[in-house]
């Protein structure tokens, strides 16, 4: 069940505006491609290549280790292999770092492509959990260990869609979503 909401939309904006503009000073004259993680970063890939104003291009990978609020601990990564990279400057968009284990993963396959230059862009950073270290040069939020939906993120496929960012509590008897009850886009 949807708990409360962290981070609201204004807020979210806001900050996305304040990130794309420290990457276009940061890249200016290079050649940026952002690496959007599928799915959980599509909304804030849309945000912020829009808040980026350089000619970079967008690419998109697939990487998969959820199962409802847990980390599997196995990646799994599709469409890697028509990247366009060697020789660029990559920045991977993820939704959050959670654990560090999926940022591990992505980052040695698009190494092994030959980026000229790799960081990391995550819109959620949970300080607490991160078991893998890794430098996350730009960081949206730091947030506490909860679990959260919206902006892309997802319990199990749904919510991506909220625009806000909210705390979510599994209640596992209300599974399906003819019983999840008051609808999540008006929360209340
Ligand atoms: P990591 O590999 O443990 O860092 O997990 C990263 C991925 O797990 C993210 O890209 C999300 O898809 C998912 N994830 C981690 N924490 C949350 C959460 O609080 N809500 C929804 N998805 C999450
Ligand atoms: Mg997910």
């Amino acid at each position: 069940m949807i708990e409360r909401t962290l981070i609201d939309a204004e807020t979210l904006g806001a900050r996305v505006q304040e990130l794309g503009a420290e990457i276009a000073r940061d890249y200016a004259d290079r050649d940026l491609v952002l690496v959007c993680l599928l799915k959980g970063g599509i909304y804030f890939t849309a945000d912020l290549s829009r808040a980026i104003d350089l000619p970079i291009t967008v690419e998109f990978v697939r990487a998969r280790s959820y199962a409802g609020t847990s980390s599997s601990g196995e990646v799994k990564l599709s469409w890697i292999d028509g990247l366009d990279i060697a020789g660029r400057d990559v920045l991977i968009v993820e939704d959050i770092v959670d654990t560090g284990l999926t940022l591990v993963e992505i980052w040695q396959a698009l190494e092994a492509r030959g980026a000229a230059s790799l960081a990391i862009c995550a819109l959620l950073y949970k300080e607490k959990r991160l078991a893998h270290p890794f430098a996350v040069r730009y960081i949206g939020f730091a947030i506490e260990d909860v679990f959260v939906v919206g902006y892309g993120l997802d319990y199990d496929e749904r919510f991506r869609n909220l625009p806000h960012i909210a705390v979510f509590q599994p209640d596992e008897s209300a599974r399906s979503p003819s019983r999840l009850g008051r609808s999540p886009l008006n929360p209340p």
